[in-house]
């Protein structure tokens, strides 16, 4: 409906340049796109396929395969088609971490069908990004946790969320500490599909990213205290949800990226004595809501998305460092 009107009204006016409600806006809505999950490979450091993608001029230049957007046409543009590619794809964007969502591929596409619309002066800048981050296991230890024998409550819970086609597996041989990917159905996840999950207690690391997990959901979470890592990034995850996280006292990595948590959610972490990662990119956490946490928790890093801090920096090399042994691979085969 909107948009048939915006098309009408710009018709009627006989120009785009009109301002209409679903109007994309680049610096809203796009270039924290390009910053969080682009720039690092297409950006000032990186120019894979010699496409960048950090100002205006250099997005249309386009790649070595030609231009990646094609103006008004997203169905024409190399750039949407790869963000759009079934997951797994070989020409899949970001060819790393975490992919776009709906929501985001949506955006964009409407962007470049509205007239990829770039403010000359709008450089985007790559930021931290908690996708890449979440490929690597902080450095937590399991050390502080004492073995637990599962119960045979865990068994039968653990049947039930594999068959909804969720892997709960253990982190290592010969170890009873277990992982759960929910991540990986996205959508497909409800309150529902949790609920077995209260009996999984040596459950470690519970990624519910992309999920439509709500802040209910998460009362099946609140007794997990083993818990060390949690992905709740891309849900609709609120502060009310995060008051059910007060007892996972050795949680060290919280992935709230995205979400609709605010400076009042944050106050419920300040019990967790052990969280050294926080993301909070994209959600409408403030300056004072960071500084309040920080003084309750000193030991631990916010990652806010607009700043590299130099703990990220050197992950960055590191994660340098293997994609271009992949690269080099991926030559040598040719
Ligand atoms: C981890 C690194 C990485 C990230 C992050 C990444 N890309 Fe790429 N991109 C590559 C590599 C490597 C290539 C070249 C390989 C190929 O042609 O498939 C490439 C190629 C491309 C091309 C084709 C360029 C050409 O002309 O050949 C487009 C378009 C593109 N990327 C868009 C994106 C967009 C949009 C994002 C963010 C949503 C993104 N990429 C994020 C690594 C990355």
């Amino acid at each position: 409906m909107k948009k048939t009107f915006f098309i009408v009204a710009a018709m009627a006016f006989g120009s785009w340049q009109i301002q209409a409600e679903t109007k994309v806006d680049f610096a809203k809505d796009i270039q924290p796109i390009f910053e969080q999950s682009c720039i690092k490979c297409h950006g000032p450091e990186k120019q894979k396929g010699d496409l960048r993608l950090d100002s205006k001029a250099a997005a249309m230049k386009g790649g070595k395969d030609g231009p990646a957007i094609v103006v008004g046409q997203a169905d024409k543009s190399d750039l949407y088609r790869r963000i759009t590619l079934p997951p797994g794809s070989d020409d899949i964007m970001p060819s790393k971490g975490d992919l776009l969502t709906k929501a985001q591929t949506d955006l964009i596409k409407d962007w470049i069908n509205q007239g990829a619309v770039w403010p000359e002066q709008a450089v985007a800048k790559a930021v931290e990004t908690p996708a890449a981050k979440s490929e690597s296991t902080p450095e937590t230890g399991f050390a502080n946790l004492k073995e637990i024998k599962p119960t045979s409550a865990e068994a039968g819970a653990v049947t039930k969320l594999e068959s909804s086609g969720v892997p709960v597996r253990p982190i290592a041989m010969n170890m009873n500490w277990r992982e759960a990917n929910f991540h990986t159905q996205g959508t497909n996840i409800t309150d529902g599909t949790l609920t077995p999950l209260k009996d999984v207690l040596t459950l470690v690391d519970l990624n519910l990213a992309g999920t439509r997990v709500t802040d209910a959901g998460l009362q099946n979470v609140g007794g997990l205290t083993n818990l060390v890592t949690l992905h709740l990034e891309h849900t609709k995850i609120s502060d009310a949800g995060l008051a059910n996280l007060k007892n996972l006292s050795h949680l060290a990595y919280l992935n709230l990226f995205d979400t609709p948590v605010t400076d009042k959610g944050l106050e419920q972490l300040k019990g967790l004595s052990n969280l050294k990662h926080l993301y909070v990119w994209q959600t409408k956490v403030t300056d004072q809501g960071v500084t309040d946490l920080q003084k309750a928790l000193p030991k631990v890093q916010i990652y806010r998305g607009w700043e590299n801090d130099p703990a990220s920096k050197k992950e960055e090399k590191k994660e340098e460092k293997k994609d271009d042994k992949k690269e080099a691979k991926k030559e040598a085969k040719k």
